[in-house]
């Protein structure tokens, strides 16, 4: 074997090399590495229920049937799916019109929060996915909290 044909078979092992790091490094959408649909699906239909309920948190959807709550249910998810980069497309209204004027505060926020990441945690959902959803949140607040822990307005 000549000091070229060496040559050649290293070069192209490292090109080899090379690309297949590349490939492992590529990120796949936030999406997929929840799960997709159904695990995206999941967490929601753990954790909305148990903000629903939530002593200090019920009182936003008192008076919404189980229609309304179902409605809900499915635009969250319709938005997380679109915001982590999944197929789906929000048709929802934005977050300012639909939350102006309940009065969320900044504790309602964080017992809101709270619910979820018991649920990702409950779902052992890795700590890089979960900072970047909550990160997908928080890029939401400033639309949601609009009180300044006076409560929602009679
Ligand atoms: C303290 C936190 C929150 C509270 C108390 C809250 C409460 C509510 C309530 C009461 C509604 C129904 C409004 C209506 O029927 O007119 C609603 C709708 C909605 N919320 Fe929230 N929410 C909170 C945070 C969030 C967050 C973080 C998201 C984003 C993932 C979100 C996404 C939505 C969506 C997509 C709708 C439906 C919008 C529509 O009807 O077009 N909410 N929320």
């Amino acid at each position: 074997m000549n000091v070229t044909r060496i040559l050649s078979i290293l070069c192209c092992s490292f090109v080899l090399f090379c690309l297949t790091t590349a490939q492992e490094t590529k990120q796949k959408p936030l999406y997929q590495r929840l799960g997709g649909y159904d695990a995206i699906a999941a967490v929601v239909d753990d954790f909305i229920p148990k903000a629903v309920a939530d002593p200090q948190l019920g009182k936003f959807f008192a008076g919404h049937g189980d229609d309304s709550k179902k409605k809900v249910r499915q635009l969250v998810l319709d938005q997380l799916c679109e915001a982590t980069g999944g197929p789906c497309f929000y048709i929802g209204r934005s977050m300012k019109v639909a939350h102006g004027g309940l009065g969320i505060t900044e504790s309602d926020w964080t017992v809101f929060v709270n619910h979820l990441v018991a649920t990702l945690d409950k779902f052992k959902v890795a700590q890089k996915e979960k900072d970047e959803l909550l990160g997908v949140l928080t890029t939401l607040k400033a639309d949601i909290v609009s009180a300044q822990g006076a409560g929602m307005k009679k």
